[in-house]
């Protein structure tokens, strides 16, 4: 299993019914890699300051999958950008899918939109450089969210267009959207979204999330509690189907909602209390993960893996197109050469 997130900011309840628990839960039946996209970011966010974020976002990231209850033990976690063999397959790829073909994917569109952007040449390659991320450990499976299907179709379509060509390298990889691909807002809107500040986050205190839930938006034609509610479409209640286990709780109080005999307070406190329920172990576990340099730690020591799991795959691609022959003997040549000249260097020069 191959999957990961840009280190733009912190997770919230709309990322783990869209991909996160589907996460959690394959974790095992999988060898599996996490990766903290760094590279996918600077395609629509490349500003200094938001570089200087990535230390922090990348901490925040790792932190908010184990709290959801990814295992550091069974998953390896590594940062793409120092994978340097990453940039290597990316260019090899490159060849086997075409500008038109990319041009037709929407949300890439949609990325240079919200970014407010013209779209750079990086962010039309977006889907072959995850085609790199999800190939290089030859991944089966790929939990992502909804916007993410049609990379992994690009990749399904690659990886298919170097086995014909080349030979059998590559498994065709599955995607796989969670449960529920795009929560509500608390404010009604479409969709849960940092942007549009209607999230809650994964790592919000019980506090937060029972004021969040108190503003959240409802049937706005029921102005006093004796007036009958809509539930239907209503986010308090997609919310409670989604978030309250106790089915028995959710369909009384859907039917006294129906009928004016319950208030809106009561609805939002007994939702926010079943949204505590999930986010409280998630609370006990990040707090035994947040001491500094754990996450460090975990980053640094998987990455060397995910690294060591990219040249074999690197090698192996060599193999199939041929690279491997005077190419690889010029270039295994020009490293020593380079290596050596380093070895030599006088002090303080910079070879
Ligand atoms: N595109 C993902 C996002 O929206 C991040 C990502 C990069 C990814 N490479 C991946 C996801 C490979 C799954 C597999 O943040």
């Amino acid at each position: 299993m191959l999957t990961g997130d840009r280190p733009t900011g912190k997770l919230h309840l709309g990322h783990y019914v869209g991909t996160l628990q589907n996460r959690v839960r394959y974790q095992d039946h999988y060898d599996s890699f996490f990766l903290v996209a760094d590279l996918h970011m600077l395609t629509t966010k490349n500003t200094p300051e938001a570089i200087a974020e990535v230390d922090a976002n990348a901490r925040q990231l790792v932190l908010d999958a184990l709290a959801a209850g990814i295992d550091p033990q069974s998953v390896t976690f590594y940062l793409q950008s120092a994978v340097h063999e990453i940039h290597e397959l990316y260019t090899l790829l490159q060849n086997l899918v075409t500008v038109s073909r990319l041009e037709r994917i929407p949300s890439l569109k949609d990325m240079a939109r919200d970014a407010g952007i013209e779209m750079p040449y990086g962010l039309l390659g977006y889907p072959v450089l995850q085609a790199a991320d999800i190939l290089c450990v030859r991944a089966h499976f790929v939990p992502v969210g909804k916007d993410n299907i049609a990379h992994v179709e690009v990749t399904r379509e690659i990886a298919r267009r170097f086995n014909f060509l080349y030979g059998e390298v590559f498994p065709i990889p599955e995607g796989q959207v969670g449960e529920v691909p795009t929560l509500v807002g608390t404010d009604g809107q479409a969709k849960m979204s940092k942007s549009l500040n209607n999230t809650i986050f994964l790592s919000d205190t019980a506090k937060e999330v029972e004021r969040k839930v108190m503003g959240m938006f409802t049937d706005p034609r029921r102005i006093r509690a004796d007036i009958p509610g809509t539930v239907e479409g209503n986010p308090v209640f997609i919310y409670h189907d989604i978030f309250n286990p106790n089915r028995a709780e959710v369909e009384d109080l859907k039917t006294r909602y129906r009928q004016g005999r319950v208030g809106d307070v009561e609805v939002k406190q007994k939702l926010a209390a079943a949204i505590n329920a999930l986010l409280e172990p998630m609370r006990e576990r990040r707090a035994t993960y947040d001491v500094p340099g754990m996450v460090e730690h975990i980053l640094y020591e998987d990455t060397l893996r995910a690294r060591a799991e990219t040249q074999e795959t690197l090698f192996e691609m060599q193999k199939a197109m041929g690279l491997t022959g005077v190419w690889n003997r010029i270039r295994r040549k020009a490293e020593k050469y380079a290596a050596k000249s380093t070895e030599h260097a006088p002090e303080g020069s910079q070879a």
